[in-house]
């Protein structure tokens, strides 16, 4: 829509980079073959850009092996391959009340279903899971640590490093859910100790959506969930073993693909550290505007280090909902509202009872005139805010530690 003013790049990043339309449209006519699958020159020339890919994204994470990489459709289906393939019965798995549905609800399935164990660990008062808290919890059977880098609610990285190397000390996998930072923060799976990390194509990595995928780390065994097939070694009667074709199956998503390395690309050129800086610029712009004004509450908002550009307000005494109606009708600004996919983060700071919150996602192609009119929209609203069901004074978080 003409003059819309997009904050709701959490959800996915629009619009992309040129470059990604671009590449899109002229590999899928130059190239759209089934890659891998013969040996004409132009199936070879579309599987090229299956590998370049591979290779960038392994190199991205700081991977050691680009077979190991595998594409999937988003970071749900790769996070669903991961915690399937890795846990069974018996087995114990940790993850924390600040994760999305798509680490919840399949550790959810496992536990009911499976005879998977899941404890749910708590975040502080400013939006930060303790790794001490993750490593008192740990037993003889715990398996994995599931756990969220960048938060899609409250803007909170994890302190990877440190649970990556609690879980090193005690043999436990680490599935790191990247959606929101990979393209803005850093990721180093060495570094970070991190067994699979799951990635979208279609947030900061400025691809489209349908593609995303898994850094699986060596020595890390996914077992088959799914099967079919793959190419190569046709006479085979079960799934490939061997990297990537292990984790992937069917004929890849090739326009995916190709917008996710044009996209990549895009983000190598401007770097994650000057996109990252200027979304926190406007991030602080938006938390210190917000702030000032009467009957606004935000949340985890006070330190924006160890931060991503996501920020989450309720106008007192109105519905998420209708404040982001009003902002939507009235003011031109695309947010999202209600529970963001990710309920416990709610349920812990009380804004659960009250229909959620409202999310401002900011992206790299926001502008200070963007957020100086979200602010002034946000002002006129509260300014004139209706008396309906009064949102809870203050977030209180649980203690960390404390069990779900
Ligand atoms: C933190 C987080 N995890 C997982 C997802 C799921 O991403 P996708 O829908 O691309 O699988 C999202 C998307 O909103 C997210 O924000």
């Amino acid at each position: 829509m003409e003059n819309l003013i997009y904050l709701d790049n959490a959800a996915t990043s629009f619009p992309k980079p040129e470059e990604t339309y671009v590449f899109m449209d002229q590999f899928y006519r130059r190239y759209g073959v089934n890659p891998g699958r013969s040996g004409y020159d132009l199936c070879i020339e579309a599987g090229q850009i299956l590998e370049q890919t591979r290779r960038m994204l392994t190199t991205f994470f700081n991977g050691t092996d680009w077979t190991r990489l595998v594409f999937s459709y988003n970071s749900t289906d790769a996070l669903n391959l991961a915690l399937f393939g890795l846990l069974g019965p018996g087995d114990h798995a940790i993850t924390t009340t600040v994760e999305h549905n798509s680490v919840l609800r399949p550790l959810y399935h496992l536990q009911q279903f499976h005879g998977v164990e899941v404890d749910h660990m708590h975040f502080d008062s400013k939006g930060f899971v303790d790794p001490d808290d993750i490593a008192r919890r740990f037993k003889k059977n715990t398996k994995v640590v599931a756990i969220n880098h960048a938060s899609n609610v409250i803007g909170t990285v994890q302190p990877l490093q440190e649970v990556g190397r609690r879980c090193g000390e005690h043999g436990v996998l680490l599935v790191v859910d990247t959606s929101q930072s990979a393209g803005t923060i850093p990721i180093d799976v060495q570094a970070m100790n991190i067994a699979v990390a799951c990635f979208t194509g279609h947030k900061s990595l400025m691809g489209p959506m349908g593609i995303g995928g898994a850094y699986v780390a060596e020595g890390v065994t996914i077992r088959h969930t799914r099967a079919g097939g793959t190419g190569v070694k046709s006479a085979q009667r079960t799934h490939l073993d061997e990297y990537p074709y292990r984790l992937e199956y069917g004929t890849p998503n090739m326009v995916g693909v190709a917008g996710l390395n044009a996209g990549l690309k895009w983000v190598l050129k401007k770097g994650t550290h000057a996109i990252h800086e200027h979304e926190l610029a406007l991030l602080a712009r938006l938390r210190d505007g917000l702030r000032a004004i009467d009957g606004v509450t935000l949340y985890c908002q006070d330190d924006l280090t160890d931060h991503i550009a996501v920020l989450l307000f309720n106008v007192d005494s109105l519905e998420a909902g209708d404040t982001g109606t009003m902002l939507d009708v009235d003011h031109n600004i695309a947010c999202r509202t209600g529970l963001h996919c990710a309920p416990l983060v709610h349920e812990d700071l009380g804004t659960a009872q009250i229909h959620g919150g409202v999310r401002f996602g900011i992206g790299p192609f926001n502008t200070e005139e963007h957020i100086d009119h979200a602010i002034a929209a946000v002002r006129e609203i509260a300014t004139a805010r209706v008396r309906v069901p009064p949102t809870p004074a203050a977030p209180s978080p649980r203690r960390p530690g404390d069990q779900r």
